[in-house]
């Protein structure tokens, strides 16, 4: 149970002060009565609340898919450069969204952005094994001793160790590969320390959920409940 103008404040409906408001002018119903006042506890997820009659769609947590442009950070705020939140709009914006997992600022694609913290660190953490798959594009063409070496395991200079990685050559520079770790700037280190030079970064998957193609750069929306799902299953 939870207090009817969090749950209207949680849903992006409407502030706090203006809940009350909306209440004290009889426009809020709880399974067919006038709340009596902002504050008394409702189940949001077994009751229909309705606000000027519209019935408030609830969802416990938002899960978003954005197509990553080049040129924002992937942050929540930031003093200088727009943040992926900017690009969110009003309609799916919540206190405490966050992008589950750092791309670059100028690596584009496939970022999920969620105020569901638990759901985030199961997409990042290593042990999970939910490998993301990147197309890149390289200052020139690697070949077979670049994929043994991701197989391996790449070291970096400063000692960090990467657990192996899968690297598919698709002809001339650009290549695929997958990881299920996220280490700054990992990708482009890992082709760094076998003389590479990563010129354009682009994540399309994520375990089995694909970049959606008719997402343009800068759109998001909503993931579905299946969506969510094939996250977990690898590839
Ligand atoms: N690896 C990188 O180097 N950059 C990214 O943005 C993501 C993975």
């Amino acid at each position: 149970m939870e207090r009817l103008d969090k749950i209207l404040v949680s849903q992006n409906i409407c502030t706090r002060k203006e809940a009350s408001r909306l209440v004290r002018q009889g426009l809020v119903t709880v399974d067919g009565e006038t709340a009596a006042r902002s504050d008394i506890k409702v189940d949001p997820e077994n009751s229909i609340i309705k606000v000027r009659g519209q019935a408030v769609d609830f969802k416990k947590h938002i899960y978003l898919m954005m197509n990553k442009p080049a040129g924002v950070v992937s942050a929540t705020e930031d003093n200088f450069d727009r943040t992926v939140i900017d690009l969110v709009p009003e309609r799916f914006r919540r206190a405490g969204l966050f992008p589950a997992g750092r791309l670059d600022k100028d690596t584009v694609g496939l970022l999920i952005l969620t105020d569901d913290g638990d759901f985030a660190h199961k997409i990042l953490s290593p042990s999970r094994k939910v490998f993301k798959k990147y197309y890149a594009e390289l200052d020139s063409p690697p070949d077979e001793s670049t994929v043994e070496s991701f197989e391996r395991g790449i070291t970096f200079k400063d000692g960090t160790t990467c657990l192996p990685a899968r690297l598919e050559l698709l002809g001339g520079a650009r290549v695929n590969v997958y990881i299920c770790e996220g280490k700054f700037h990992q990708v482009k280190k890992m082709f760094r320390s076998q003389g590479f030079t990563v010129k354009y970064l682009k994540r399309v998957a994520i375990g089995s959920l694909e970049l959606d193609k008719k997402l343009h750069e800068g759109e998001c929306r909503e993931l579905s409940k299946y969506e969510k799902s094939v996250i977990f299953i690898s590839k």
